[in-house]
């Protein structure tokens, strides 16, 4: 039996990797107008990074992550054998703890530096159930600014996704953005401590697993899918009647400059994301769909306490994260045209044998001139060569003939106006060149 991609996973074949290279291309165009620069960290990082940047009690790390254990004697681990915690690697679910870790690593902010504003792109990996627009390897596009607290970090982060998200084709319509602040830690304990106590008088009604993280963490009942709980939690106590001073003002300058910026929004009391590191501001760009639990198409927030629990020293930081997949997805549902990967633009054809060995030259001459030249390698007739040369859109084809190679000329056709001329062969690359 033949074997196929794992379930959740899929192969990118031409067209849709020609797509993923220009998604990634516009998203360093728009990112790097706001100081935006690439990185890319390892897809494997050790699982304590996970679970104490990203949090035990989140469905991403206690049932999702792909963990390995890396040079492990086997024989050994079955009888027993302890495993050393380093040995413990997991797949990364996502990337800021990575970014994060390695900003600490590197000491990317130092003391007095201006904030370091990274972007990357890559494979996440999630062991979640899969289904359409849900996927265990899926990409990713997401930046990260370590540094600043700045609430104009949250803003312009903010509108510089809605502004990729428009570059990249999808109408503003069909997105909401959704808006909150998580709170820090001086107002949050208050606020989950109202949010646990109103879950322990309805905690019959609560599903299980509500049930077994209230105490954990009360407020990963909010992104519950059970029709009950969520029922229950749209009357639980609201952040915004729980924030301090400092974190209502951060909020309000926040939302303040995405109206400047004519940036319309949602505010959500209860987006509270799937990831234990947010402080304040959090926010989704979500679109409409049949499945609620599929429709984000980006998200993220701050994360001011994030290097402090990898390790580093205190440093604010905000960001986000885009799922290519999704927006490709929203993309299909509109009509968009996606591009066709081509690999001819000239197609070199012989009509007899006798002159293959002048076809594979002239072939080689033109992808030396910088053109994307094709010949027939498989002794195909001439009919069948100009078939082949249509299938890949070739947009000349040179017609090499015994007759007109010894006057030392070649015929070039136009595919598309199916025009032929005679030119001289010694000049060939220069006019193919000017016709393309
Ligand atoms: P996230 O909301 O978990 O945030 O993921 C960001 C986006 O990745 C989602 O909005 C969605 O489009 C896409 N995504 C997530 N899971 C899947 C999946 N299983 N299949 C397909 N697409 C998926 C983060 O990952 C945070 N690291 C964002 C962030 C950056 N926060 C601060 N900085």
């Amino acid at each position: 039996m033949a074997i196929n991609a794992p379930e959740g996973t899929y192969d990118m074949l031409s067209d849709r990797k020609l797509f993923w290279e220009q998604f990634k291309a516009t998203a360093r165009s728009v990112f790097g107008r706001y100081g935006y620069v690439s990185v890319e960290t390892p897809v494997i990082e050790r699982t304590e990074l996970f679970v104490r940047g990203i949090g035990e009690a989140t469905d991403v790390v206690s049932k999702e992550m792909f963990t390995a254990i890396s040079g492990a004697n086997l024989t050994k681990l079955l009888a027993g054998e302890k495993l050393a915690s380093k040995s413990r690697l997991s797949l990364r679910p996502e990337g800021t703890a990575g970014v994060v870790r390695a900003c600490v690593q590197h000491d990317l902010v130092p003391q007095g530096a201006p904030p370091a504003k990274l972007m990357y792109a890559g494979q996440m990996f999630r062991a979640e159930r899969p289904q359409h627009g849900r996927q265990r390897e899926f990409n990713q596009v997401g930046i990260e600014c370590l540094g600043a607290d700045d609430p104009t970090i949250d803003a312009e982060g903010i509108i510089m996704l809605m502004r990729f998200f428009a570059e990249v084709g999808i109408p503003r319509e069909s997105m909401t953005l959704l808006v909150n602040s998580m709170g820090c830690e001086a107002c949050r304990p208050a606020y989950r401590e109202a949010v646990l106590s109103y879950m322990r008088s309805h905690e019959d009604a609560l599903c299980a697993t509500c049930k077994e993280r209230m105490e954990m963490n009360p407020l990963r009942a909010f992104d519950c899918k059970n029709e009950a709980c969520a029922r229950i939690m749209e009357d639980a106590p609201k952040i915004s009647d729980y924030l301090c001073e400092e974190c209502a003002e951060h909020y309000g300058r926040v939302k303040e400059l995405l109206e400047l910026a004519g940036i319309s929004f949602v505010e959500d009391s209860r987006l509270v994301r799937g990831l234990d590191y947010y402080t304040r501001t959090v926010f989704e760009v979500q679109v409409a769909g049949s499945d609620k639990a599929q429709n984000a198409i980006g998200g993220g927030g701050r994360y001011d306490k994030l290097a402090e629990e990898v390790g580093g020293r205190p440093t604010p930081g905000f960001g986000f994260a885009l799922g290519f997949e999704r927006c490709a997805n929203v993309l299909e549902d509109v009509g968009h045209v996606f591009p066709e990967a081509r690999s001819c633009q000239v197609f070199v054809a012989s009509v007899a044998d006798e002159v293959r060995t002048d076809a594979f030259a002239l072939t080689q001459l033109l992808r030396d001139a910088g053109i994307q030249a094709e010949e027939d390698h498989q002794g195909r007739s001439l009919k069948s060569q100009f078939k082949l040369a249509d299938k890949l859109r070739a947009e000349l084809v040179v017609i090499l003939g015994p007759d007109e190679l010894r006057e030392g000329q070649v015929r070039i056709r136009n595919m598309h106006t199916h025009e032929e001329e005679l030119i001289a062969k010694d000049v060939v690359a220069g006019e193919i060149a000017n016709r393309l």
